[in-house]
């Protein structure tokens, strides 16, 4: 795949998945644009000093003022929107603040960017890719009893890429989604260590697929909530 000097926005990306797809599209050649909100993740963040990714502090992808911030004067080739994160909880143990802080961090998150990358793509003329992270539980809503919120916004965010895809596919602008289910990641094995970790798919392999819908081979995959399940 080659990305060479295009420029490509990529939220959550000092986090556990981002890490391998910022790795993967640097040895492509892109210019990576990175968010970021805690400073501990930014420090330790494997591509720091690499001269073609820039780190920018954002508190907040769910505010609608700084994503328009991070976005202006931008004409990126690529948004790949991997900021998110989980909570469980039935529904009877989730209060309205746990609701919101799900569908924000996940839902809002994306649906701002998208938003923001598909008019910077247009204003710059050109044609672009987006990819939001959804989940399993987002095509498979049964799966998400006991993770009721999560279950939600990801769900939302399936949602948003296949209406979103429909909207701009005319202006050449492909949008679609991978849905992982639980990831190789160290934070999952530290949660559950007990798992066979053998049967996750790892943060590598979900990246292959982000970067395929990113990159310019991906000529026709448009509306696709791509599913990234391994063996689990
Ligand atoms: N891990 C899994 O097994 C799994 C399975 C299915 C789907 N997913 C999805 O895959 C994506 C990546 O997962 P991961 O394991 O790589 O997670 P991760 O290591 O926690 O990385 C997520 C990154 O997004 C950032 N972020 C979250 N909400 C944000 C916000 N509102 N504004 C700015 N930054 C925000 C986090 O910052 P902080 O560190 O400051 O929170 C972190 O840098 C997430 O969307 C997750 O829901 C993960």
């Amino acid at each position: 795949m080659n990305f060479s000097g295009k420029q490509v926005v990529v939220t959550g990306g000092t986090g556990a998945l981002g890490t391998e797809v910022v790795a993967g599209l640097l040895r492509a050649g892109a210019r990576c644009i990175i968010p970021y909100r805690s400073d501990t993740e930014a420090q330790r963040f494997a591509h720091r000093g690499d001269p073609n990714m820039t780190l920018v502090t954002v508190s907040d992808l769910a505010d609608e003022t700084q994503v328009a911030k991070l976005y202006a004067g931008m004409t990126p080739w690529a948004s790949i929107h991997i900021a998110g994160g989980f909570a469980p909880g039935t529904v009877a143990a989730t209060d309205k603040a746990a609701l919101m802080a799900q569908i924000d961090g996940n839902l809002v998150s994306s649906f701002l960017c998208c938003r923001a990358a598909v008019n910077a793509m247009k204003a710059g003329g050109q044609e672009g890719r987006i990819v939001n992270v959804a989940s399993r539980q987002a095509l498979e809503w049964r799966s998400g009893a006991g993770m009721a919120a999560y279950t939600i916004a990801k769900a939302g965010v399936a949602t948003l890429t296949i209406t979103l895809a429909e909207e701009v596919a005319k202006d050449n602008i492909l949008v679609n989604a991978v849905a992982p289910s639980i990831m190789d990641t160290a934070a999952n094995r530290a949660a559950m260590p007990k798992a066979d970790f053998g049967t996750w798919p790892k943060v590598e392999e979900v990246a292959a697929t982000i970067l395929f819908l990113a990159s310019p081979d991906n000529r026709v995959t448009r509306g696709a909530v791509v599913p990234v399940y391994g063996k689990f």
